[in-house]
């Protein structure tokens, strides 16, 4: 969602704070802006659609400062216009903001009331009228930010420049991240650490409420009571996955294409390194035994929901524990009763998820054992959570979730097997046998990605249609959830994910020879029941794409079907091959489609908003 970069410099600030949008474009966005303080006091340039058409706006009519703010719009309030474009400017007042203040309409008719003139439809614009409305009421520009911040109900990550303080930027943060970046006679504001990592490495994330004034030499934070507070600097780790495309043509491709080496690098990190054994990291040392977990909740949103629905067979048929799992944005409103003696698990990839933070919250208020498999150490559920368990799949730039949702899994699979073992659900014995499956995911993935031409070929079964189903049972029934989201966020084909025995249920009366049906059904115990469900879809005319391995393709001979034959391997990890064919279904059904696969219309990376 939005992105936020600020630059207090020591040399002109434009060229980078558009080189930042540009990186922050993974986020998702439909509008973007510059603002800086030049000789002619604050000026800005805005425009709608890609940050190609601001570069272009800028070339035309330059802008000169040493302090600026950025900012990638993802529309709430008020549609994608250049008017609704961020940074506002009220005054001498020049602001960005990623969040939702949700009492702009009281704050507003009180500006109005008060005399001051609204120029958009954003919830945004009430912070720069706000704090102009102090100014002019006779406060410093420090004190007007402060008194301002009270005001505020919602989430907010702020940029805030005064045209008076051409070296000074304040920034605050609530509900929505924010970081510091102290760099070598300059200072950074960034919505996330990647922001500004070309820049320093040297960061302070901001606390809730937290507050600062940077200069270029000096910041100073302050509580949500003003008070002035020491915040750890922190150095961040250079992610070695450079987030460019490298030889691909989509960032998404390149990450499906990664996945044997992220799901390795992952299962190195639970592996001991003297042993070999499969085992938590040390530095995640839990201070429960699963052996007296009552139960297990995981919590999540989007992709990472459907690894979390995967993990649930895993931790019930392995662990043989009680498992639920919630979408995040329900959970936090439902009040949920939690058992005692239970674990939650928070799954992100970004670790920012709005939602999935507020869910990790309220656990912790009641007392429940948290813990974050994230992507991003750094994030605000990490630095929440009781315990992490890091995915390492490096930075995902596309914003359809993939190398991420297997290095998900693998993390959730390791961590249902240390919990059988703990409770004695699994022998030793099979303990070694499943861990040598484990050990066995990257060569089949790899092997899975050696079919990308064959699973090209078979999207011409798709990629005209208007809607597509995906059927699948036990552990693959999520799976089809999950090849169904891929397409539908990057294709706009609409699709929908069901179990295939739910499918005379309902979904059976959708069955047409226009509506293509993809089966995810590997030779396991419920295979037969699969080819029963796709000889009742065949015999409505609904074309067919099996996916299976050799066995189930050819077992399905004379069912009317398209086969897609996948590699063989055990079914502990067949999630990871299976996944890997739904990636490139919907990569390839998109690029036939000609869509902007990277960054699908309406969809963020990154979603800091409820
Ligand atoms: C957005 C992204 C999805 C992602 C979901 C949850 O919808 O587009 O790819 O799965 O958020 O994000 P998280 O960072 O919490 O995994």
């Amino acid at each position: 969602m939005c992105g936020i970069i600020g630059i207090v410099g020591m040399a002109p600030v434009t060229a980078r704070l558009l080189a930042t949008l540009k990186r922050l474009e993974y986020r998702g966005y439909d509008s973007a802006g510059i603002a800086s303080i030049t000789e002619n006091g604050l000026e800005r340039r805005r425009s709608v659609g890609k940050i190609a058409n601001l570069e272009a706006c800028l070339n035309d009519d330059p802008l000169v400062g040493f302090t600026g703010i950025g900012h990638t719009r993802w529309a709430t309030h008020g549609e994608a216009s250049e008017r609704n474009a961020h940074p506002h400017i009220s005054g001498k007042v020049a602001i960005v903001h990623n969040g939702i203040i949700e009492n702009y309409a009281a704050l507003k008719s009180e500006l109005r009331e008060a005399g001051f003139e609204f120029q958009t439809e954003t919830d945004t614009e009430v912070v720069a009228v706000l704090i102009d409305s102090l100014l002019q009421s006779g406060l410093e520009a420090k004190e007007a930010v402060g008194a301002a911040l009270k005001r505020f109900h919602g989430a907010y990550a702020l940029g805030i420049m005064f045209e008076s303080q051409p070296d000074v930027m304040y920034g605050a943060r609530k509900g929505s991240p924010l970081v510091v970046g102290i760099g070598n006679g300059e200072m950074f504001l960034g919505s996330d650490a990647l922001a500004i990592a070309p820049y320093t490495n040297k960061v302070i994330y901001l606390e809730e409420g937290d507050w600062c004034r940077l200069t270029r030499e000096s910041y100073e934070v302050f509580d949500s009571e003003d008070k002035p507070v020491m915040r750890k600097v922190q150095t961040v780790e250079t992610e070695e996955d450079s987030a460019d495309k490298g030889n691909y043509p989509h960032y998404m491709l390149k990450e499906i294409y990664e996945q044997p080496r992220s799901i390795a690098k992952t299962l190195q990190a639970y592996t001991h390194p003297v042993h070999g054994t499969l085992s938590l990291p040390k530095d995640a040392t839990l201070d429960f035994d699963f052996s007296t977990v009552s139960n297990v909740y995981m919590i999540s949103c989007g992709t990472a929901h459907y690894a979390t629905r995967v993990a649930e067979y895993w931790f019930e048929q392995i662990a043989g524990i009680p498992c639920k799992t919630d979408i995040a944005s329900e959970f936090r409103y439902r009040q949920p009763a939690l058992a005692k003696n239970s674990v939650a698990l928070f799954v992100s990839q970004s670790g920012e998820t709005a939602d999935t933070l507020a869910a990790l919250r309220y656990c912790k208020v009641q007392g429940i054992k948290t813990i974050a498999v994230v992507n991003v150490r750094t994030s605000s559920i990490a630095r929440e959570a009781d315990v992490v368990l890091p995915t390492l799949a490096g930075p995902e730039i596309g914003v359809a979730s993939t190398k991420a949702f297997t290095a998900q899994l693998a993390v959730l699979l390791v961590t249902a097997l240390h919990a059988g073992l703990s409770r004695g659900t699994l022998s030793e014995d099979e303990f070694e046998t499943h861990s040598k499956s484990v050990a066995e995911i990257g060569s089949k993935v790899d092997e899975s990605l050696s079919r990308d031409g064959v699973i090209r070929a078979v999207c011409e079964l798709i990629c005209d249609a208007d809607d597509v189903f995906y059927l699948g049972r036990g552990v693959h029934y999520p799976l089809a959830l999950e090849g169904a989201l891929k397409l539908k966020e990057i294709s706009y084909i609409h699709a929908e994910g069901f179990a295939s025995g739910e499918l005379k249920h309902g979904p059976i009366a959708l069955i047409t020879d226009k509506t293509p049906i993809v089966f995810v059904a590997p030779t396991d115990e419920l295979y037969e029941k699969s080819i029963s469900n796709l000889q009742e879809v065949a015999a409505r005319k609904g074309p067919v794409l099996l996916i299976s391995d050799r066995k189930g393709v050819e077992e399905a001979g004379g069912a009317p079907t398209t086969t897609l034959e996948m590699p063989d391997c055990d079914q502990l990890i067949a999630p990871f091959v299976y996944s890997v064919a739904l990636q490139l279904i919907a990569y390839h059904t998109a690029v036939m489609r000609g869509t902007d696969v990277d960054q699908p219309r309406n969809l963020a990376k990154s979603v800091t908003v409820e």
